[in-house]
């Protein structure tokens, strides 16, 4: 197996191209024969023989136009067709072993479904093929399987044959007329329930829309059809995008390593993001399933109409995409409560990762496992830097941009920089340093320095910015940044800078620092700085605790408002870490207690102002954690929250009415406030009994968890019981059951190693299912703060025990869970060692999978300087 990195600088185009493929699949659970017939054209110089991308699989025949052909070599991961003619037909014949498939890449068999997973480079694992994104063909495939087992047969585009055969099989044909890359081909085989539903389009044509849930899940397929055709509408009217061919398939399977996949017409989902009702589904899930369906719905323009050129470009397609969704969600639900909920996943995870060895651009320069690269930095990131392209060409430029982008691109494969060009169009900014942010990695720090003349009332403030080194690069240079700006005094009144640098509330910053004059100022201002949160950016703003408040107070934007907020959270944690946290002042109580009181019936905003900084985010403004000890603060700030504002957390709390439940966004800002107050006051003396009241009372599953995860560290017997009882009424449910494994998983107690053996021999387990190791393990590693940090490093030793295991089954799941060892330099320096020795433990074993060795060789190989953040 190659450990060699690949560099984007490195790119060739193919020697030979793909047009059409006729695919001829007989399915069959160890030995799946495979025909693929290729027709390939000579695109390059004449010397170069033609080299297949395959992955076990078994070479049974190959012909050249039609004839046995012999001049082959078969390698590791290629096979070498030499001396071939300019243009030919290649036809080869290799069986496949489904069955025994784990790692669920190429085509396998889980739970008496067949189905595929092609992207990134699993095709290779059906057949031998150019397996490239930059090769487009258009693809009939004809399945066989058994007519009893497997009722239903799909591939991509659309039906247009079938038949039985004798032995009790039966046929279909499909052909879809979209040329395409090989990672977004798919089939799937099984016997599912089929929701059935149409679209029409602006322009009127008419899309058979199906569904393909597990049997007797029919009711819980109903919220993401319906998403997709809010979906399809959404695009229609935002970006005058329609859908293009006569059907579009929806398929949900049980077995998925990631959140699902926008294969051409047939997209292939984790059950996960399809299943939905207010039974078994939290309002949480009810919003990823809407996203989720969304995402990959967009992908078919962006994505599959235009690709990426190679896997560099990857940011290409799900940067934009998740930008889309994003957008499409805040108009379907709400725009705070959705901006929130992407600045902590930046803050929590991608910062984290920028900081880490694994850093790297949007579009990475260097890559050994691109599976690795699916990462909150291509994603999240990428959607932020999409989103600073909005902001700079507003709503109407940025529309011109994309109109632009398809009118260039549709049916290539392209790359940043094309996107970049196509946006160019619709702005007189010059975009050619703003591009900067595809090849930076880090997060910039954006520092504010003050000063007051009390005697002229003038007021400088200088922006300066700065990206610390990071693993992949020692070198930053100045970003362009827009930074959304506003100034306030201690009344609330607004000022802007004289010299008008502040334009429509942002200040673009291209320099490493600027300065702004304000003038007419009585006392000194305080800026509130990156609203809505502009940039991907850090911010270094020195403001008191007072101040944080008077922000919260009189900041016209809501993001604003809300981080301040945590700001005021994260001083009075670091006070409880200096063993100050008695100390607080009266005034800062009093604060806290009236934004609750006067915010009370703003039921979204106070719901987000009321969830206290996670560890993962406080490590962020910190460095070389003891885990532990800041893990104490934060519970000990809590605790005092919690007893010092109970009677109006209580208060409020009575005054949230819960009707029966109903998904709409006012509902669920109301549960989500009285949950997250359930949350604090589970901590006085009143917790027991509301607890299990609202346990005993509910009629959905936010309450319900709402009610676990109250009695989740605080209330160890409420707990139990109620998870006992959680247990034995959905024993039978897997999606519902991973709720269970992951709250337990993510308890803090002293036996907790010994519980998660207890949930590893739990029937419902299975090291093959990646929703149930996640649940399990991921939860644990990354969430368990005090288990997975225990001081004697038995948390660290026991994940890296499952991860030796796990790596030989599914490597793709195994290099996901190890993120947070990789991330040892958080850490104090007992802990990183501790840590390191682990890494150590999995760098040295034999057969470790390409996929782990490229993050825990990284890690390892990571020295921090005092500078890395
Ligand atoms: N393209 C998919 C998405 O973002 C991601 C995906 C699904 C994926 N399955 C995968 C990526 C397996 C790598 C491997 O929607
Ligand atoms: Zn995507």
């Amino acid at each position: 197996m190659s450990m060699q990195a690949k560099r984007r600088a490195d790119y060739l185009p193919p020697a030979f191209t793909i047009s059409d493929v006729k695919m001829d699949v007989r399915l069959h659970p160890t030995a799946t024969r495979i025909t693929s017939e290729l027709q390939i054209t000579r695109v390059s110089d004449h010397s170069q023989h033609l080299e297949l991308d395959g992955d076990n699989l078994s070479l049974v025949s190959i012909k050249l136009d039609g004839e046995i052909f012999e001049d082959i070599e078969q390698r590791e991961d290629t096979l070498i067709v030499r001396n071939v003619p300019d243009t030919f037909t290649l036809t080869i014949v290799n069986d496949i072993d489904p069955q025994n498939n784990k790692a669920l890449e190429g085509l396998y068999l889980s739970q008496n479904t067949y189905c595929t997973q092609c992207e990134a480079e699993g095709f290779r694992r059906i057949t031998y093929y150019l397996d490239r994104p930059d090769v487009l063909a258009t693809f009939e495939v004809t399945l066989h399987g058994d007519k009893a087992q497997y009722p239903t047969l799909l591939a991509n585009g659309n039906p247009v044959a079938r038949g039985d055969n004798d032995d009790g099989t039966h046929w279909v044909t499909w052909q879809d007329p979209f040329p395409k890359p090989s990672y977004l081909f798919a089939l799937v085989a099984g016997d599912f329930d089929l929701l059935e539903d149409s679209y029409t389009t602006t322009s009127g044509k008419s899309v058979k829309l199906e569904l393909y849930v597990d049997k007797g899940k029919k009711s819980r397929g109903i919220f993401a059809l319906e998403s997709l055709k809010r979906a399809m509408k959404w695009d229609e009217d935002t970006f005058g995008l329609e859908y293009d061919l006569d059907i579009y398939m929806i398929v949900a399977v049980d077995f998925f390593n990631m959140g699902a996949m926008e294969n051409k017409g047939l997209n292939i989902f984790n059950s996960k993001f399809v299943l939905a009702d207010q039974r078994s589904a939290t309002d949480e899930d009810f919003f990823n399933v809407e996203s989720v369906i969304a995402h990959e719905y967009f992908h078919n323009w962006t994505g599959n109409r235009v690709t990426c050129r190679d896997w560099f470009q990857l940011s290409l397609k799900e940067g934009l995409t998740v930008f889309r969704d994003q957008q499409f969600s805040a108009d379907m639900t709400s725009e705070l409560s959705n901006r929130i909920k992407h600045v902590r996943v930046m803050r929590e995870h991608q910062f984290a990762e920028d900081a880490s060895a694994m850093s790297h651009p949007i579009r990475p320069e260097e890559v050994i496992e691109m599976n690795n690269f699916y990462t909150v930095t291509v994603y999240d990131k990428g959607a932020e830097v999409i989103r600073m392209f909005h902001t700079l060409l507003g709503e109407d430029g940025f529309r011109k941009g994309m109109d632009e982008y398809f009118r260039r691109h549709d049916g290539q494969a392209v790359t940043c920089d094309d996107f970049v060009a196509a946006m160019q169009t619709a702005t007189d900014i010059d975009l050619s340093h703003f591009a900067q942010w595809y090849s930076q990695s880090g997060t910039p720090v954006i520092s504010l320095t003050t000063m007051f003349d009390e005697r002229k009332q003038v007021m400088d403030i200088t922006v300066a910015q700065h990206t610390p080194p990071t693993a992949d690069q020692s070198h930053k240079v100045p970003l362009f940044i827009p930074v959304a700006f506003d100034c306030i005094d201690e009344n609330g009144k607004h000022y802007t800078d004289v010299d008008g640098k502040i334009k429509d509330g942002v200040l673009l910053l291209d320099a490493p620092s600027t300065t702004l004059h304000f003038t007419g100022v009585e006392s000194p201002l305080i800026p509130v700085v990156l609203g809505n949160f502009s940039a991907p950016a850090k911010v270094n703003n020195n403001l008191s605790v007072e101040q944080m408040l008077l922000v919260f107070r009189y900041a016209k934007d809501a993001f604003n408002r809300w981080d301040a907020m945590q700001s005021v959270y994260n001083w009075c944690i670091a006070e409880f870490e200096k063993g100050q946290g008695e100390q607080i002042d009266d005034s800062v109580w009093n604060a806290l207690s009236d934004v609750i009181n006067n915010e009370a019936d703003n039921h979204e905003l106070l719901g987000e102002c009321l969830v206290i900084p996670t560890f993962e985010t406080l490590c962020q403004t910190r460095q070389r954690v003891d885990p532990n000890s800041l893990n104490s603060a934060r519970s000990a700030f809590c605790d005092a929250f919690s007893i010092k504002l109970a009677s109006v957390l209580k208060r409020v709390f009575d005054s949230i009415s819960t009707d029966s439940y109903q998904y709409d966004q006012r509902s669920v800002n109301a549960r989500r406030c009285k949950n997250v107050l359930l949350n604090h006051l589970a901590r006085t003396e009143h917790g027991d009994s509301l607890v299990r009241q609202q346990y005993a009372a509910a009629d959905n599953m936010t309450d319900t968890l709402g009610a676990l995860k109250a009695a989740q560290g605080n209330l160890p017997d409420a707990f139990e019981a109620l998870m006992q009882n959680f247990e034995s009424e959905w024993n039978v449910d897997p999606l519902v059951l991973d709720k269970w494994f992951g709250l337990h998983a993510t308890t803090e107690r002293d036996d907790i190693l010994s519980q998660l053996s207890l949930l590893k021999q739990h029937p419902q387990f299975t090291i093959n299912n990646p929703n149930r190791v996640r649940a399990v393990m991921g939860s644990f590693a990354f969430f368990n703060t005090a288990g997975f940090h225990r001081a004697d490093g038995a948390g660290y030793k026991y994940v890296t025990d499952y991860l030796l295991e796990l790596d030989a089954v599914n490597p793709q799941v195994a290099a996901r869970v190890v993120t947070p060892l990789t991330q040892w330099q958080n850490y104090a320096p007992a802990h990183q060692s501790l840590m390191k020795a682990q890494l150590n433990r999995l760098l040295g074993h034999k057969g470790l999978s390409r996929d782990m060795f490229e993050k825990v060789s990284k890690s390892l190989a990571f020295e921090t300087s005092g500078e890395h953040a």
